[in-house]
């Protein structure tokens, strides 16, 4: 075989491989809003799993759960430029393989013209599609500089436009805005070997999912490290179910 087909070859099998996280291979996973609900879930999750994890926490003095998984606490308020800033310095130089944009929130008011209130509405925006657009571009040199070059932006099935039933002004154009971010995203990042990938959690008991949500968090984060697992280049740009269905958009 001409050496310029072996290359050929052998660059098929490289953007081919699957990011894996069932192996404990020393690789680094950043989650944000890691203080609690499925942040937490998942750093607990991949720390079991032998990870190095990386938990932000707007507050981490008051993180005490995130501190006794053992993971590196580092502040982050993802709508705060200076303090995305100051993550991207303070972890210069360090290669993280899977990048995990969980932060998130949910304003529950706002389901009528009448009570629609643009304030939030713009909070909602800051938090949930810029919020990962910044840590994504801040972060971009150590996600170049890992192996896995994956990058997981937590979405809801509530930003699915075919899906919509209406209501939740502000989180759901949020979410829908985020579907599109990460499909910009992977485009241009694509050629560069990442996976880019939106991930509806399903409804989940946390603070923000509520008691009668159908999922454990347990349930949940394994279902997505399932996900996570068998990602592959082909995956990029797509919407994921915790379960690893494809999600209309
Ligand atoms: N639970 C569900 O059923 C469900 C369903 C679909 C999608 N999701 C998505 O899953 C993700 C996690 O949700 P969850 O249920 O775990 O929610 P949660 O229990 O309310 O936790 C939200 C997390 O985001 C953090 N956060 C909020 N605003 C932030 C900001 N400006 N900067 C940095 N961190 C911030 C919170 O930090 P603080 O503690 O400082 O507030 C907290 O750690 C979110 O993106 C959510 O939209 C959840």
């Amino acid at each position: 075989m001409k050496t310029s087909r072996i290359f050929a070859f052998a660059l098929t099998l490289i953007v081919s491989l699957p990011f894996t996280v069932s192996a404990d291979d020393g690789r680094v996973v950043l989650v944000t809003g890691a203080n609690r609900g499925i942040g937490l879930e998942f750093v607990q999750q991949l720390k079991a799993k032998g990870f190095d994890v990386i938990g932000t926490a707007r507050s981490p003095a008051k993180a005490t759960e995130l501190k006794a998984t053992g993971a590196r606490v580092e502040q982050l308020d993802v709508t705060d430029a200076a303090s995305v800033a100051a993550l991207a310095q303070s972890l210069d130089g360090v290669a993280i393989d899977l990048l995990i944009n969980n932060a998130g929130m949910l304003n529950r008011e706002d389901s009528s013209l009448d009570t629609l209130d643009f304030d939030v509405m713009e909070r909602s925006f800051q938090v949930n599609s810029l919020g990962p657009l910044r840590v994504t571009q801040a972060l971009l040199p150590n996600l170049r500089a890992g192996e896995g070059k994956t990058i997981v932006n937590i979405t809801s099935r509530l930003g699915s436009i075919e899906l919509s039933t209406g209501g939740l002004y502000s989180y759901r154009t949020s979410k829908t805005a985020l579907n599109q971010i990460n499909k910009i995203v992977s485009s241009e990042l694509a050629s560069e070997g990442f996976t880019n990938i939106v991930m509806h959690p399903g409804w989940v008991r946390t603070d923000m999912g509520g008691a009668g949500a159908t999922l454990s968090k347990t349930e949940s984060v394994s279902g997505m490290l399932g996900v996570i697992d068998n990602l592959t280049t082909d995956s990029n740009g797509k919407f994921f179910n915790y379960d690893g269905s494809e999600l209309p958009w």
